[in-house]
């Protein structure tokens, strides 16, 4: 096994510092600035491990660095050759307003086998392990998906729930599932959490869907590999400057359907910290004068799916 248990606790501590980093900024209103800081966190931390790293999911392109763009080599060096791909804040307003959900994810997986997307808009959809793999797809119409997963769960559709971003470009489809009288899970921000939702039960959710960022998809997705749920994800080139730039990074079907093993192959380690609580993690506390805090685990290869809890001492 490549991405040994050892690793997986470095990766939690990247993203539990980075979360550690924008504790400041919550409710300060400076989204910029508590992305500056989970970034350049998550860049130290990942630069002191041992591995041969290329950041394949980032944010932007080498021209809007300082953020952790795509093709930008991390760590020390090493027979690891791993590909990254990294949110170091995945809701910048959570943070911003003090509001339930902001997270620090990354995930991880052996060279060539994580997507390699331009930052792009992507269309996408999950679903719980419960329902059968062919009753839904990003191509049905919603209708059909959503009376598919009623009779696979023997629910009456209205009381399905499908979780969206609440969005104008999704007024169609927030009219449709009205008329249909499904329950709405309508989230302000945050599609990762949103996708992951449909992972549990308890979370209430049936059915993840709509356009979000194609970075969060990919990285959803990866934990929603070791879930064994189902993702599909196409992204959408909708100006110049991204279609050159998918053709270069060698996508030739700009409009192709993504299955998950198409996204994530292989192994991977997923961790996603909480920043402010929400409905996967609980936030940064502190007790004690340590920070304490609670990441979302996940590897495939070991069906790990868990929490963990750590703490930090504050430095003076
Ligand atoms: P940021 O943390 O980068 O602000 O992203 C938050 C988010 O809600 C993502 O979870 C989601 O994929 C994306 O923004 C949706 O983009 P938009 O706000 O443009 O609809």
């Amino acid at each position: 096994m490549t991405l040994t248990k050892e690793l997986i606790d470095k990766i939690i501590t990247v993203t539990s510092k980075a979360a550690i980093s924008c504790n400041k900024f919550i409710g300060k209103n400076d989204k910029i600035n508590a992305d500056k800081a989970a970034t350049d966190t998550m860049r130290n931390e990942i630069n002191k491990l041992e591995i041969n790293g290329e950041v394949v999911i980032g944010e932007g392109e080498l021209d809007q660095a300082p953020m952790l763009y795509i093709g930008e080599k991390l760590g020390l060096g090493g027979n690891l050759t791993i590909d990254i791909a990294v949110d170091p804040l995945e809701g910048t307003n959570f943070v911003a307003k003090n509001l339930p959900g902001a997270l620090s994810v990354i995930s991880i997986a052996e060279k060539g086998n994580l997507f390699n997307a331009p930052e792009t808009y992507m269309d996408k959809i999950a679903v719980s392990k419960n329902i059968p793999y062919d009753a839904t797809d990003l191509d049905f119409p919603l209708e059909k998906n959503i009376r598919n997963i009623a009779e696979s769960l023997n629910k009456d559709v209205k009381d399905i729930t499908a979780c969206l971003l609440d969005r104008p470009r999704h007024d169609k489809i927030i009219d449709k599932l009205k008329r249909m009288n499904v329950k709405m899970k309508l989230i302000s921000d945050g599609d990762i959490s949103g996708a992951l939702m449909v992972t549990d039960k308890k979370y209430d959710v049936d059915i993840f869907l709509g356009i979000g960022g194609g970075p969060e998809g990919v990285l959803a997705a990866s934990a929603i590999d070791a879930y064994g749920c189902k993702f599909q994800g196409r992204f959408l080139f909708d100006n110049d400057k991204d279609i050159a730039r998918a053709q270069q990074m060698g996508i030739k079907d700009l409009k192709k359907k993504y299955n998950l093993k198409e996204i994530i192959k292989g192994d991977s380690i997923f961790c996603a910290t909480g920043i402010t609580t929400g409905d996967l993690v609980n936030g940064i506390n502190i007790k004690d004068n340590k920070y304490i805090t609670e990441t979302l685990v996940t590897h495939k290869s070991s069906n790990m799916c868990k929490i963990v809890i750590r703490e930090d001492t504050i430095k003076t």
